[in-house]
């Protein structure tokens, strides 16, 4: 029986969320925490999929019915990944057989970590070894990013771009600039709200201000890219101090245009108090996560300092690679 099995990494934002909606850069580091997905053979043209984690359990569908008529939400981006796929390569049938798609993800999807944007590049690397496309990392990019697109409407990529491609990347809207930030390690610590975020409500909102305030939206969106330019260089020069400190003149950015929460702002807070040299939400805000850089040895402190404050601590590695086969 033919399988392939693949695995992509999850995201975390650095700095440059919502600017990077509208054409401005930011700064993605991929997560160690993986989306694996399975692709099976089936001797009837049609496509299963179990995602657990996203409660979808033996969802069926005719192959000549994919990317139409009811879809669940968990199963959305595999379907439409599957059939942008199939258009591009020309494809109504997989050969007369079906396929059958298994995905396990290292990470709750609550977490805001990205598992959609991974499980739509590991669908179409998947497919792309099981149907021999020979895909290249851009092709798989824009093919992913037009699935986030048809499905969601609104984004700018930088998730699918840290699944594709890895590492700690500058990106632009769009990945009309993505290039990798050469580094060993982002020293890092991450702590959960508590909270799932909806990214696209928040993109909604900021777009409402917008219309009412644009040329003020417009200025944080510039003072943000200021900010992330500056920080593509600190980084690489590792002067955690001065990355804390754009890092925090971006929170205050993110605040006044109103997507930080009380619970954000409290671990934040707790972070700097505890020593860390800057903090920040990290994401669309309204929830999920926040960032925090620290001095080594203030890191157990800041730490419990997060937690104190409400949040769950989420020992992650950041700057890993990206897709890549995991077994035949
Ligand atoms: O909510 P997240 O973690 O997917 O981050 C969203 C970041 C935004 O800039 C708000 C949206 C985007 O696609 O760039």
């Amino acid at each position: 029986m033919k399988t392939v099995t693949v695995s992509a990494p999850g995201k975390l934002m650095i700095m440059g969320e919502h600017a990077v909606v509208y054409d401005r850069p930011c700064i993605v580091t991929a997560v160690g925490s993986r989306i694996k997905l399975t692709i099976e053979e089936l001797s009837v043209p049609e496509f299963m999929l179990d995602a657990a984690d996203v409660n979808v359990v033996e969802y069926k569908k005719s192959l000549s019915e994919i990317g139409a008529g009811y879809i669940p939400k968990g199963a959305m981006f595999v379907e439409v990944a599957l059939r942008n796929v199939m258009q591009s390569a020309g494809v109504d049938n997989l050969h007369g057989n079906g396929i059958k798609m298994i995905t396990h993800t290292d990470f709750s999807s609550q977490y805001g970590f990205g598992s959609s944007s991974a499980a739509t590049v590991c669908v179409i690397k998947g497919l792309s070894e099981y149907m021999g496309l020979s895909l290249g990392n851009r092709e798989i990019f824009n093919l992913a990013y037009k699935t986030v697109l048809d499905v969601q409407g609104k984004g700018s990529g930088f998730d699918i771009a840290a699944a594709v491609y890895g590492g700690t990347l500058y990106f632009m809207t769009g990945g009309k600039v993505i290039e990798p930030i050469q580094i060993d390690e982002l020293p890092i610590i991450v702590g959960y709200s508590g909270v799932k975020a909806d990214t696209v409500t928040l993109i909604n909102m900021l777009a409402y201000k917008a219309k009412s305030d644009p040329s003020s939206i417009d200025g944080s969106y510039n003072e943000i890219a200021r900010l992330v330019d500056s920080a593509k260089s600190t980084i690489v020069e590792k002067k955690w101090q001065l990355v804390g400190s754009l890092m925090n003149q971006n929170q205050e950015l993110l605040k006044s245009l109103g997507v930080s929460t009380d619970k954000l702002d409290a671990m934040i807070e707790a972070a700097r108090d505890a020593g860390a040299y800057g903090a920040k939400l990290s994401g669309a805000g309204g929830g999920d996560c926040m960032i925090a850089v620290a001095p080594r040895d203030k890191t157990q402190a800041v730490k419990d300092a997060i937690t104190a404050a409400g949040g769950l601590i989420i020992e992650v590695e950041s700057n890993v690679g990206g897709v890549k086969v995991e077994a035949y």
